[in-house]
């Protein structure tokens, strides 16, 4: 198997080491694409091309990995290989889940393969179990938590008291965050991830923006205590499940208690819960971020083109069947209860308060626990305001 990769960053470098390491796979690498010539590489230049078209011209490579950061070169490198004819390993889930029905439909119309184990939830296998394992099984859920730079912060705030950024700041030095950690915060990261999630587990693609993503970006000392004082942790956790015909998803931060398998998820661990209509529930634990463990994953793709493999999409397919397409309409039509903490009551102006349960006012902190209309969510989304929400 010889390819070319694009992108020497963390995942790159992750990935060549993981390459260079294994016994019972060999994949050659060409040449590498990078964009910086003056940037210091810890290996030889001529292992190095900075002219794409040169690369994805090359008749001496069955496949490519994508690993770069700029979106737009992503996608053009991406579709100009799918278009020659080439395999694509990607771990660009931001790329896949804003262009998931082009990136589909090319694969069909040019027979190429594109897998992309390393853009969700890290080392963990979870697109390869669900479609290999849990092909035919009505899934009811799969959530969890799928961005390790936010339950590595939460998870260090919480055990050694560190502030928010400082928190962050580490998370960044590990390799854990994107370029923009506000994607990790914000909760973006993780929507992308489950919109990949949801079309292998459920046969539906939804466009990232019809997904509600609310992050941990306002969360205090004040909230992690407040959930210790109930015996429970907060954790960011993307949730999709099936409700009749339609679906619920979103991403929002949970106070989870100790039934929770959740609870004890700590660092840049990531867990994934399946439940099955037949198998029940199911709880897959790994690392979610970070060089060697997401390099492994991309390396697993590698060496899975290396025989053949591609995803079927069966459940979408069948889905495309019924309904031309295999888009869906998310169901929005529901409430959830929520800790919300604010500054200033005006903030709450924008939430659709059905019932409220608790309110407590201190100087240091107010909160509320309510019944929220899940609908009115969307107008926090983007917004700049100080409330921390988390589902209780
Ligand atoms: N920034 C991502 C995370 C990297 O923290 O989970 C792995 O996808």
């Amino acid at each position: 198997m010889d390819i070319a990769l694009f992108g020497f960053g963390c995942v790159g470098q992750g990935l060549y080491d993981a390459l260079g390491q294994s016994h019972g796979f060999k994949a050659g690498i060409q040449k590498i694409g990078v964009k910086d010539r003056h940037k210091p590489r810890k290996i030889a230049l001529d292992h190095f091309s900075f002219d794409r078209h040169e690369i994805l011209g090359r008749s001496d490579i069955q496949a490519i990995v994508e690993l770069v950061d700029n979106a737009e070169d992503a996608l053009d490198i991406v579709r100009t290989a799918m278009q020659r004819g080439l395999h694509v390993v990607s771990a660009n889930k931001k790329l896949l889940a804003e262009h998931f029905s082009t990136l589909f439909q090319l694969q069909q119309d040019k027979g190429v393969a594109l897998l992309y184990e390393g853009a969700c939830a890290g080392s963990i296998p979870i697109i390869r179990n669900l479609e290999e394992y849990y092909d035919t099984e009505t899934l009811r859920s799969i959530s969890g938590i799928i961005n390790g730079s936010s339950n590595y912060i939460l998870t260090r705030m919480d055990k050694d008291g560190l502030d928010y950024h400082t928190a962050l700041a580490q998370a960044q030095e590990l390799g854990f965050a994107e370029i923009d950690p506000w994607l990790d915060v914000a909760g973006f990261d993780p929507k992308y991830k489950l919109v990949l999630l949801v079309v292998h587990a459920f046969g539906v693609i939804f466009k990232p923006e019809a997904v509600l993503n609310l992050g941990i970006q306002n969360i205090s000392a004040f909230d992690i205590e407040h959930a210790a004082l109930k015996g429970q942790r907060i954790k960011l956790v993307a949730y999709a499940a099936q409700h009749g015909n339609q679906l619920q998803a979103y991403v929002l931060p949970r106070l989870v208690g100790h039934e929770s398998n959740l609870v004890n998820i700590d660092n840049e661990y990531n867990a994934v819960e399946i439940e099955g209509a037949f198998s029940g529930k199911q709880l897959l634990v790994g690392k979610g971020a970070g060089s060697y463990p997401t390099g492994a994953a991309v390396l697993s793709d590698v060496a899975a083109l290396s025989h053949q493999y591609r995803y079927e999409y069966k459940k979408l397919h069948q889905n495309i069947a019924a309904n031309g397409h295999g888009l869906h309409e998310l169901h929005t039509d529901f409430t959830l209860r929520l800790y919300i903490r604010y500054t200033h009551e005006t903030e709450l102006a924008l939430l659709d308060i059905k019932e409220t349960i608790e309110q407590y006012t201190s100087p240091r902190a107010k909160y509320l626990i309510a019944e929220v209309g899940f609908a009115s969510l969307y107008a926090l989304q983007g917004k700049e305001n100080k409330l921390f929400v988390a589902v209780v």
